[in-house]
């Protein structure tokens, strides 16, 4: 293939309005839209180098397109929620526009297609998370006959690997290390619509990366549903750390999201001896409970989730933690919840996701049923939320005084001449843009002084 080809960027509006709409364009546009986690975001951008290839163009707007397509997440009822909610204006605009052709991809695709095929009878193209090289013709074939193009097999060899996916600029990229997940944790449709565990071979991804980091990408996060369970013959993921550390340019690597239980003292050796690997792990709990970490067959206890913690701060200094916390997990009583406030400070996490746990079809969980009211779900949520910004904002506020090297980013969000980066730890830095300073633009790295914090940000000053 041509893996080795660097993509130009898409054209943007300037060259779309030299080009203007035909009823017939010779090169079709297509419309993008990604839901769930980076892992979707990076198969956007394998999907939107497949389609390139194959001679389409991007629109920025659905209105603009002649192709749809949404890339969709099912790992809550509420994410395919909103993707049934956003059908629903797409199907006023296939009403208006029949020749539109409209697609569903990724999760949702493969967790859901007889009733999605059912509720959206206009769809013209099906596509699981493993069917994006076949793309081009499945979007051909569409519409041929009224009836949807529909390619949900799973297939335990597609890695993607030889694609090289459409980078979207900035400093940071994502790359996928590894796909699928075998883990099956009680509650969890990921191996189900996503497969079983490959991992992409390190030549690629020394390739890939290599390539980035000659377009400026400076910092890579390595992508997986437990990417710490990389392994590709002889290299596991510690060593594919420090290959990816030896590469020029690349000079911050992070990884998303490791498994507690594949989190091995090679893992921690490589995170507290290679300095380009960041210190920030992101260690997923779920529940704070042995009962419910047992129910929801996680794989370890909470004295062996401690231990691990205690581990990697030993070797990590001033590492931060992040993790994700389900509430209201069938059987979860009040003491498992107050047992999941107790590790919650236990451990003082820097920041967490926190979910109401959401019956799926086809897991382990969905015959248990879901003993615990929506309102009670909302009420452990709201109160879990409230610990964590009051512990974000404890533990932000004592880095007040002390300097970081920040990745600059761009211009913060809140304007005002302001920049934004990340520190080591991945927490957002905004500082004034100092132009008499040097190194203050996106990609350069800048020593700051944390002047002030909130519970997301640290307010900073040029050291
Ligand atoms: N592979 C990662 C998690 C990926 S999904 C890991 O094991 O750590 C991201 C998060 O979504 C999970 O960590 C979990 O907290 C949440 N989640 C997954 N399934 C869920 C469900 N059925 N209901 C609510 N939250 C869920
Ligand atoms: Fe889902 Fe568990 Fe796999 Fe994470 S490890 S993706 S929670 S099954
Ligand atoms: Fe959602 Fe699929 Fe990611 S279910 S969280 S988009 S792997």
């Amino acid at each position: 293939g041509d893996s080795s080809f660097m993509p130009p960027a898409w054209p943007k509006l300037s060259s779309r309005l030299m080009n203007p709409p035909a009823a017939n364009p010779a090169r079709p546009r297509v419309y993008l839209e990604t839901y769930g986690c980076q892992m979707n975001v990076a198969d956007s951008q394998t999907v939107s180098a497949v389609l390139r290839r194959a001679g389409y163009v991007s629109a920025d707007r659905a209105e603009d397109a002649d192709v749809v397509l949404l890339n969709t997440c099912a790992i809550r009822e509420h994410a395919e929620e909103k993707v049934l909610h956003r059908l629903r204006e797409l199907a006023r605009l296939k009403q208006s526009r029949p020749e539109v052709k409209l697609g569903l991809l990724g999760c949702m695709a493969q967790h859901n297609r007889v009733a999605i095929m059912e509720k959206a009878a206009f769809l013209d193209v099906v596509a699981g998370p493993d069917s994006y090289r076949r793309l081009p013709e499945m979007l051909g074939r569409a519409g041929d006959n009224y009836n949807a193009s529909i390619d949900v097999r799973l297939d335990r060899a597609e890695t993607y690997a030889d694609i090289t996916p459409d980078y979207g600029g900035g400093v940071r990229a994502y790359v996928t290390a590894m796909r699928g997940c075998d883990k099956f944790c009680a509650f969890c449709v990921v191996p189900y619509v996503r497969g079983r565990e490959r991992s992409i071979p390190p030549s690629d991804l020394m390739r890939e990366i290599g390539e980035l980091a000659g377009r400026g990408v400076k910092e890579v996060v390595l992508l997986g549903q437990t990417v710490n369970a990389y392994r590709f013959g002889d290299t596991g993921f510690s060593a594919l750390l420090k290959m990816i550390a030896s590469i020029g340019g690349i000079e911050r690597i992070r990884f998303m999201s490791p498994h507690p239980g594949d989190m091995s003292d090679s893992v921690i050796e490589a995170m507290a001896t290679e300095p380009k690997v960041q210190p920030h792990l992101h260690l997923p709990i779920q529940s704070g409970s042995d009962r419910i970490l047992a129910a929801m067959e996680r794989g370890y206890t909470v004295a062996e989730y401690l231990d691990l913690v205690a581990r990697v701060r030993a070797a990590i200094p001033g590492v931060a933690l992040s993790t994700d916390i389900i509430v209201g997990f069938h059987g979860e009583e009040e003491s498992d919840f107050e047992a999941t406030t107790a590790i919650m400070r236990a451990v003082g996490y820097d920041s967490a996701f926190m979910f109401k746990y959401s019956v799926r079809e086809h897991t382990r969980a969905f015959r248990l049923g879901d003993s615990v009211g929506e309102e009670e779900k909302g009420r452990r949520l709201i109160a879990l939320i409230a610990l964590q910004e009051e512990m974000s904002l404890a533990r932000n506020r004592a880095m007040v005084g002390r300097e970081f090297p920040v990745l600059v980013e761009g211009p913060a969000r809140r304007g005002g001449g302001m920049m934004a980066g990340k520190t080591p730890q991945f927490k957002t830095a905004i500082f004034a843009a100092d132009t008499a300073a040097v190194g203050t633009a996106a990609g350069d790295t800048v020593n700051v002084r944390v002047d002030s914090a909130t519970g997301h940000s640290l307010m900073c000053s040029i050291a």
